[in-house]
C-alpha cells in the first residue's frame, strides 16, 4: 500500500521499520477527537469558501460514518498507515472517494495531533476533577462522624499532640482542594485551539482559526503558529499535577496502611477494599492502598519521562513529540483508578474510636498542655518546658503517665500547679480547648468543616 505521504519516494520502507515508527496501538484512543477535529477543520473549510458546499457535506458525512463504525469497534487500523491521523483519512477516502483527500487542506498532521491532545485533556480533566471531588466528600462524611473522636496527633511519628480525628481527615480534604484548583486552572492553557497553525507556519488559504476553535468549544487559539505546534507544556502542566495529586494520595495511603496495622488499630478497612493472603489465613491485606502508593512511582516516570524528551528539541515539531502520549494515557488511567477506589476505602472504613482512646490516654501527648497550664499562669514557657519534661521523666521511671502522677509530686514540680490539673491533662479537655483559628479544638473543627463543605458538590 503506498504511504498518503509516498510521492517523492522510490522504496518503502519494510514493515518492521513502518512498526517502529508506528504510533497507531495507543493513538488510537484520540479517535473521536480525532474525528471531531476533522469535523472542525471541514466545516470551517467549508464556511470559508474554500472547500463548495457539496464537498463539505460529503465529507462531513463520512466522517459521520467513520465516528459510527469508530464508536461501534469497526475500524480495522493498520500500522502501514501510521498513526491515527493517516489511518482515518484513509478510511474516509475509502469511504468517499478522492474527495476525502480535501480534508486535508490547510492542515498539517502536526497541528492536527496538538488539537486531538488538547481536546482529550481538557475532557479527562474535567472528569478528574469532579473525581477528586467525590473523594472530598467521602472525607468530609468520615470526618463529619470524628470530630470528638480524639487521636493521637504525630510529629517524627512520635505521639505528639491530642487531635480531632477529623481534623486529621481533614488535611487532606485541604491537599486536594488544592489538586483541584491547580487541575481547574490548568484548564485555562489546555483550552486553547492550535488547529490552522498547519505544519508550523500557518497556511496560504483563507483559513479562520477563531471558527474552527468555536466550533470544538475551544476559548481561544494560539497566537503563534510555531508555538501551537511544537507546545507540550499544557501535558507536562497535567501530568505536574497528576504527581503531586498521587503524592497526596501516597501519604493517605501510608496512613491508611500504618492504621490498619494491629500495631496501630486505629482503622478497619472494609472486607471489600481488602485482600487476603494465599498462605496466611489471617491475613487482611490492604492491597488497594499499597498499590496506590505504588503508582504514584509511574506517575513521576511519566512526568520525568515527558520533561526528558522535550528538552533539547528544537522548534518546531520533532517525531520525539510522539513519545507523549502514553504517559499522558497511563497517567488519566492511573489516576480516573485510584481516586474512585480511594474514595470507596474511605467511606466504608471502620475507625476504632476504642482503640484511638486509649492511644491517647495511654502516652504524653498532654506534656504540652502541663508546660501551657505552667505558661498562662505566667512561669516562662522555657522554664515551664523544663518542669514538665523533668516530670515527664519522673513518670517514665517509674512506669506511668503524667495523669496518674500524685499531687505532691505536681506541686513539689511547682507550686502554681493546682488540683485542676488533672481535667487541664484530659485528652479531651486538651483538644476542646485548642480553639485557635485553624486549631483542633471542636468549634473549630466544626467551622472548618463548613468551609470545606462549601468547596464540594453536593
Ligand atoms: N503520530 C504523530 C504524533 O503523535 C502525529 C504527528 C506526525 N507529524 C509528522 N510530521 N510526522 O506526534
Amino acid at each position: 500500500m503506498t504511504k498518503l505521504w509516498g510521492g517523492r519516494f522510490q522504496k518503502s520502507a519494510e514493515q518492521w521499520v513502518d512498526e517502529f515508527g508506528a504510533s497507531i496501538e495507543f493513538d488510537q484512543k484520540l479517535v473521536m477527537e480525532d474525528i471531531e477535529g476533522s469535523k472542525a477543520h471541514v466545516k470551517m473549510l467549508g464556511a470559508c469558501e474554500i472547500l463548495t458546499e457539496d464537498d463539505t457535506a460529503l465529507i462531513l458525512s463520512g466522517l459521520q460514518t467513520l465516528k459510527e463504525k469508530a464508536a461501534a469497534g469497526d475500524l480495522a487500523y493498520s500500522s502501514a498507515n501510521e498513526d491515527i491521523h493517516l489511518n482515518l483519512e484513509r478510511f474516509l477516502i475509502e469511504e468517499i472517494g478522492p474527495v476525502g483527500g480535501k480534508l486535508h487542506t490547510g492542515r498539517s498532521r502536526n497541528d492536527q495531533v496538538a488539537t486531538d491532545m488538547h481536546l482529550y485533556l481538557k475532557n479527562r480533566v474535567g472528569e478528574i476533577i469532579e473525581a477528586v471531588d467525590n473523594f472530598q466528600q467521602a472525607i468530609v462524611e468520615q470526618a463529619e462522624s470524628h470530630v470528638e473522636t480524639i487521636v493521637p496527633g504525630y510529629t517524627h511519628l512520635q505521639r505528639a499532640q491530642p487531635i480531632s480525628f477529623g481534623h486529621h481527615l481533614l488535611t487532606y480534604f485541604w491537599m486536594l482542594q488544592r489538586d483541584k484548583e491547580r487541575l481547574s486552572e490548568s484548564l485555562k492553557r489546555i483550552d486553547m485551539s492550535p488547529l490552522g497553525a498547519g505544519a508550523m507556519s500557518g497556511t496560504t488559504f483563507p483559513i479562520d482559526r477563531e471558527l474552527a476553535a468555536e466550533y470544538l468549544g475551544f476559548a481561544g487559539v494560539y497566537p503563534n503558529s510555531i508555538d501551537a505546534v511544537s507546545d507540550r507544556d499544557f501535558i507536562v502542566e497535567f501530568l505536574s499535577n497528576a504527581s503531586m495529586l498521587m503524592m497526596h494520595m501516597s501519604r493517605f495511603a501510608e496512613e491508611i496502611i500504618l492504621w490498619s496495622s494491629e500495631e496501630f488499630r486505629f482503622i478497619e478497612l472494609d472486607d471489600t477494599f481488602s485482600t487476603g493472603s494465599s498462605i496466611m489465613p489471617q491475613k487482611k491485606n490492604p492491597d488497594m492502598a499499597e498499590l496506590i502508593r505504588g503508582k504514584t512511582g509511574r506517575v513521576y516516570g511519566n512526568l520525568f519521562g515527558l520533561l526528558t524528551t522535550l528538552k533539547g528539541l528544537p522548534l518546531a515539531y520533532n517525531k520525539d513529540m510522539q513519545e507523549d502520549k502514553e504517559g499522558m494515557f497511563d497517567t488519566v488511567h492511573t489516576l480516573m483508578g485510584s481516586l474512585p477506589i480511594f474514595e470507596g476505602m474511605v467511606r466504608t472504613m471502620t475507625v476504632r474510636t476504642d482503640s484511638m482512646e486509649r492511644a491517647v490516654s495511654s502516652d504524653f501527648s498532654n506534656a504540652t498542655e502541663l508546660a501551657d497550664y505552667l505558661a498562662a499562669k505566667g512561669m516562662p514557657f522555657r522554664e515551664a518546658h523544663d518542669v514538665t519534661g523533668k516530670l515527664v521523666f519522673t513518670c517514665i521511671q517509674r512506669g506511668y503517665y503524667l495523669k496518674d502522677l500524685p499531687f505532691d509530686d505536681m506541686k513539689a514540680a511547682s507550686p502554681l500547679i493546682e488540683e485542676d490539673i488533672y481535667e487541664t491533662l484530659k485528652p479531651r479537655t486538651a483538644v476542646e480547648r485548642r480553639n485557635s483559628l485553624g486549631g483542633t479544638g471542636f468549634g473549630q473543627v466544626h467551622k472548618q468543616m463548613e468551609q470545606a463543605k462549601t468547596l464540594v458538590k453536593h
